[in-house]
């Protein structure tokens, strides 16, 4: 049998899945979406997943309100695709719905729609450990990127030029600082201090990033929320960039220049260690432990504020 979907609440064949061509997402992006990683089955800061998505959906003011249903969908996503068990991520999509294409939002009779579809995630790929080339480029993104939405153009032309460029991410700049990445949050080391870009409505507040500002609280890494410059990279000792798919992913070169000889730097790899403890090694199953690092308050203000 082939894969099942989620659609507006049906549990359908991919195949068979049916999305009106008047769709808004089709038409405008006028959309939001998560990507939420399960560790067999258990899936990863859930509860922050659905804080963000709750936060696009209100800033984008698109007509939802089934939050509530989509655990237990996701949960059921994966046991009809045989996935419960396994590595897996769950994109999940809610678009302002279908109607005639017209700017202006549709009136009150239609709908959004909800998608999902479940996919394999594998663990510790090679690049974790070798870690990874990154180009730079202009930040061409609108100012709202603190919003999830679907509208993703410029990170696909980005991510594009990178893999053209023989690299796997594209580290954004803005105003001659590190924003991002096109599906990454960026963190740079220097004199023993991880630097980070404060959230705010320049990049997403990655969720992954707040994992990471907490174990830097436990592991007495001084955390600077503040943005890097681009023409300074040089001085940093490290860099690496996170994300639900790239976890904690060491940078080891950033356009032809090589860092560190090429290898990941010690406070990447004690991060990195620390993170793989929490997500497949021994504290994998202590959930007491999860739903406490990711409730800690963090030592910097975390609120988005808009610059
Ligand atoms: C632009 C951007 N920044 C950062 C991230 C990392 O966010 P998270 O750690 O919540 O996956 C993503 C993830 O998709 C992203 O698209």
């Amino acid at each position: 049998m082939g894969p099942i979907i989620y659609l507006n609440g049906a549990f359908i064949p991919r195949e068979k899945a049916c999305i009106s061509p008047d769709d808004r997402g089709f038409h405008f992006a006028d959309g939001v979406y998560e990507v939420i990683k399960y560790y067999r089955g258990r899936a990863f800061c859930f509860t922050d997943h659905i804080l963000r998505l709750k936060r696009s959906i209100s800033e984008t003011r698109i007509r939802y309100s089934g939050f509530d249903q989509l655990e237990s969908a996701g949960n059921e996503l994966l046991q009809v695709n045989t996935m419960e068990k396994e590595y897996a991520g769950i994109y999940l999509q809610i678009t302002r719905g279908a109607s005639p294409r017209m700017h202006r939002f549709p009136g009150e009779e239609t709908g959004p729609t909800v998608y999902m579809n479940a996919f394999p995630m594998p663990p510790f790929i090679p690049q974790l450990d070798h870690g990874i080339r990154v180009i730079l480029r202009e930040d061409i993104r609108w100012h709202r990127c603190d919003i999830k939405s679907i509208m993703l153009l410029p990170n696909v032309l980005m991510i594009q030029e990178a893999a053209e460029n023989g690299a796997e991410e594209c580290f954004f700049i803005r105003d001659g600082f590190f924003t991002e990445c096109a599906h990454s949050n960026i963190f740079g080391i220097k004199d023993g201090a991880l630097y980070t870009h404060p959230d705010s409505n320049y990049i997403l507040p990655g969720i992954t990033k707040k994992v990471i500002l907490q174990l830097c609280g436990m592991l007495g890494i001084q955390v600077r929320e503040e943005p890097m410059r681009a023409d300074d990279f040089r001085n940093f000792d490290e860099f690496f960039i996170s994300g639900t798919g790239n976890e904690v992913m060491p940078v080891v070169q950033i356009e032809n220049a090589i860092l560190r000889d090429g290898r990941p730097g010690p406070v990447t790899r004690r991060i990195q260690q620390e993170f793989f403890r929490m997500t497949y090694g021994e504290l994998a199953e202590d959930w007491s432990f999860r739903e406490w690092i990711t409730n800690q308050p963090i030592n910097q203000s975390t609120n988005q504020q808009i610059l």
